[in-house]
């Protein structure tokens, strides 16, 4: 069995969770091959073993290198691995006594290295990993290395899951869509949102604005409008500082955003110059799906 039918069996078992991204319906594999809707709207498997549900092409800033130093640095690195643990253990406490499947979504996975690491972690044996991102290349490199999980093309603004089909949205420093999330989740569903905090990879951000960026990141406006749509539950903040070798520093800077605009030779500066460690400053917000007197539905 080639891997994109071994995907599409997987799709299969779990196709009542997906709704047609076009006209909302309800959807089914045919022939191993395509997701199909009952309109006839048709999404193939790619070989990797993902589909692509985008109903509109789709830019990103996020290419190849990016997700390969994001890869390294997860796995390689260990710079995330508390944050793994602390997202498994809520998810280990907020499940023992279901026997249900469980479905957790990834709401801008990349190319899927945190939900697998999260995954390894839980105890349950009945949970279901689907990775949603808007980059093609993300979830191309997310499917050709983790078959146990569903990869798809998408944009969360348009997702292809049905209505309270999740148990689970993650959205780590990823863009959010709080109205649709949740409309895909169960009713009390738990949304796990990782946003950084003011020191969250300070040294990177003085050595590429070479002290010169005075800006002050808080994330109080986030916490203030997930609240507006969940029940904050709890939030827990993760600080830490780590030593990077060189090899971990150069993925550093290639797998942030921070150095999009910076030229060639700037990188090459701060690699060269040396960053010894690196701080980690986050907030784990956990929301509760609920209904809130007050709330933007
Ligand atoms: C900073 S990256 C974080 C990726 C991953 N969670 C990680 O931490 O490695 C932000 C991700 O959000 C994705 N993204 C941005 N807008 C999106 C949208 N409308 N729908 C789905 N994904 C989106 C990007 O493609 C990118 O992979
Ligand atoms: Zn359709």
């Amino acid at each position: 069995m080639t891997n994109k039918e071994k995907s599409a069996e997987l799709v299969n078992k779990y196709v009542h969770v997906f709704s047609c991204p076009i006209c909302k319906s309800p959807m089914e594999v045919t022939h191993l091959k395509s997701l199909v809707c009952l309109n006839n709207h048709t999404f193939d498997f790619a070989k990797q073993g993902y589909v692509n549900m985008l109903t509109h092409a789709a830019h990103s800033h996020y290419d190849k290198q990016l997700f390969t130093a994001r890869r390294e640095i997860i796995l390689k690195s260990g710079l995330y691995t508390f944050l793994h643990e602390k997202i498994s253990e809520v998810i280990n406490d907020a499940l023992s006594a279901a026997k249900d499947e469980i479905m957790i979504v990834d709401a801008g996975c990349g190319e899927g290295s945190h939900l697998q690491r999260i995954l390894d972690e839980c105890e349950n044996v009945r949970i279901t990993g689907i990775g949603l991102d808007i980059s093609k290349e993300g979830i191309r490199m997310a499917a050709s290395n983790y078959k146990e999980s569903i990869w798809l093309v998408g944009d969360l603004a348009n997702s292809p899951l049905a209505d309270q089909s999740c148990h689970f949205i993650l959205n780590i420093l990823s863009p959010a869509n709080y109205k649709k999330f949740k409309r895909v989740l169960v009713p009390n569903g738990f949304v796990i949102k990782v946003v950084p905090r003011t020191h969250y990879l300070k040294e990177l951000r003085e050595a590429i604005f070479d002290g010169k960026d005075k800006k002050v990141y808080k994330n109080d406006e986030t916490i203030s409008l997930f609240k507006q749509h969940f029940h904050l539950a709890d939030m827990i903040n993760l600080s830490y500082t780590r030593e990077l070798n060189h090899k971990e520093l150069t993925n550093l800077v290639q797998m942030s955003p921070l150095a999009w605009n910076s030229s060639k030779n700037d990188i090459n500066r701060i690699i060269n110059q040396g960053i010894s460690e690196v701080t980690v400053d986050l907030d784990i917000l956990i929301g509760i799906n609920k209904q809130i007197k007050g709330g933007e539905e």
